[in-house]
């Protein structure tokens, strides 16, 4: 743990414990970037951060990705602010590119029930990509209803609700530069 998730700890008192800490996210997402960068030699894949959960990994992944590339966003909803899934997604803002003929690499922050991501694929597989493969700074699966095939997983973890990087409670602490569980 650094001293910088040390403070933030102090100042939250609310979390109960680091998971996951900074160095090693930071280290793990390097790791990911060089598997994708081999993995993508030759093409200019699109990376679809999905909002709001992937943004902090969108940016430190792509960081590590030596390959041309893309960006673009697509913001869904998939829990109404408490801690359970609903299964219904809504697709909140759609993406600007057109997709169809390219390598797409989903950004997710984690995949839980998989009910998200498994509609996300079966919905942009219609714009007929040539690939879509996913990745996802976290795994629960433990927690899978629906099976996907992941692709780049940062991490798999138990079945509990964590926060930070990209994750909130109530749209709070995803400024947190690890990943923490709170205070029951
Ligand atoms: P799924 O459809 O159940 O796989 O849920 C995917 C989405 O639920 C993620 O992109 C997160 O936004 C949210 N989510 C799932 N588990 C957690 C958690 O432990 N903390 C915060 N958000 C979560």
């Amino acid at each position: 743990m650094t001293f910088d998730d040390q403070d933030y700890l102090l100042r939250y008192p609310m979390i109960e414990r680091v998971l996951i800490s900074s160095e090693d996210i930071t280290r793990r997402i390097r790791q990911l970037g060089n598997e994708i960068s081999r993995d993508y030699q030759g093409s200019t894949p699109i990376f679809v951060c999905i909002l709001k959960g992937a943004y902090p990994f969108l940016a430190d992944l792509t960081r590590c990705v030596s390959v041309e590339h893309e960006v673009d966003f697509m913001a869904v909803s998939s829990y109404d602010g408490g801690v359970q899934s609903t299964g219904v997604v809504k697709i909140e803002k759609d993406l600007k590119a057109n997709i169809t003929d390219r390598d797409v690499v989903l950004v997710e922050d984690i995949i839980d029930t998989g009910l998200t991501i498994s509609y996300l694929v079966d919905m942009l597989q219609t714009r007929n990509p040539r690939s879509i493969r996913v990745a996802s700074l976290l795994d629960k699966k433990a927690a899978r209803k629906k099976e996907v095939p992941l692709h780049y997983v940062g991490f798999e973890i138990p079945k509990e609700f964590v926060i930070g990087y990209g994750l909130d409670y109530d749209e709070k602490f995803r400024n947190l530069p690890f990943i923490g569980i709170m205070k029951a």
